[in-house]
């Protein structure tokens, strides 16, 4: 399968940067949810990132998520680029390469900053060897279960001295923050720091990534984006919009119905919750 290059995700990324809006990333878990996310990109007419994060990727085997996604990004009228999202082993950063990954996340962000930067350097020259992106992450990016709990506000933030290094020693081709930004959904308001990002922006020479885009409000995100950040994950707000999208058909309509309908009921109500972030990214027309 031909896969998008490096170069071709470095190239939009620029553009991103040049006039100033993120390219959307979305979390799938199968080909319904890949449809919705694709059929929206395409009436907006946006670039879309398709991420296969851990559990799906364990569930479905590299191979066949590479061939699902595929099926669907070659008839795409959109750019859809393949990213393997929070990889947290280089063996499976390297095995998704090898089945077609066109991006993959190399997450060593909860090791020291010196085995950080080694492990996302071996992946690095792994995959741009095969023509192949990579992104990186410094901070701890608050995970739901943490968010009120452990949460001890200087802890979670990016440290500047290592996320530079980070970006200088291990090549990596874009970076993910942290500046307050959690999984899942917020318990209260998110508190993001904008100092912070600040200091990345000026200092960082890649793209910025914001992970746990579900709950940030419009504003917020627009305010990250002038704030410098390229590319926008969310993952909660997909599957639940799905899945709530399913139950609504069935607490309507009764047991007994047609896969078929209630699973378009779940595309229908996850494409107007994709539609809604690329419009929050900047990203209308951007294809
Ligand atoms: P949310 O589930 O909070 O939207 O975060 C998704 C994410 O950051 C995937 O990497």
């Amino acid at each position: 399968m031909k896969r998008v290059t490096r170069d071709e995700i470095k190239a939009l990324f620029d553009r991103a940067e040049k006039e100033r809006f993120a390219v959307p990333a979305f979390n799938y878990s199968d080909m319904w949810d890949i449809r919705a996310i694709i059929e929206a990109a395409e009436e907006m007419r946006s670039p879309v990132i398709l991420m296969c994060d851990p559990p799906v990727y364990k569930e479905l085997g590299g191979s066949m998520s590479c061939e699902l996604a595929d099926m669907f990004i070659q008839r795409a009228k959109v750019p859809v680029i393949h990213h393997l999202d929070h990889s947290e082993t280089p063996q499976n950063c390297v095995e998704a390469i090898d089945f077609g990954f066109h991006s993959v996340m190399m997450d060593a962000s909860s090791s020291p900053i010196d085995e950080n930067i080694a492990i996302v350097k071996s992946v690095a020259e792994y995959a741009h060897d095969r023509g192949v992106f990579v992104e990186a992450e410094i901070g701890r990016i608050r995970g739901e279960s943490e968010y009120e709990t452990s949460y001890t506000g200087e802890d979670y933030l990016f440290d500047l001295r290592e996320a530079l290094r980070l970006v200088r020693e291990s090549g990596c081709d874009s970076l993910a923050i942290g500046i307050g930004n959690a999984h899942g959904f917020y318990r209260g308001a998110p508190e993001l720091n904008f100092d912070k990002l600040a200091e990345a922006d000026q200092a960082i020479d890649i793209p910025l990534v914001l992970h746990g885009g579900t709950g940030i409000p419009a504003e917020l995100v627009g305010r990250c984006i002038s704030g410098g950040i390229r590319k926008v994950n969310v993952g909660t707000a997909v599957y639940t919009s799905y899945m709530n999208g399913i139950r609504a058909k069935l607490l309507m309509d009764g047991e007994n119905q047609f896969t078929y309908d209630v699973m378009k009921s779940g595309v229908d109500t996850t494409k107007n919750v994709i539609r809604d972030w690329i419009e929050a990214c900047g990203a209308r027309g951007k294809a």
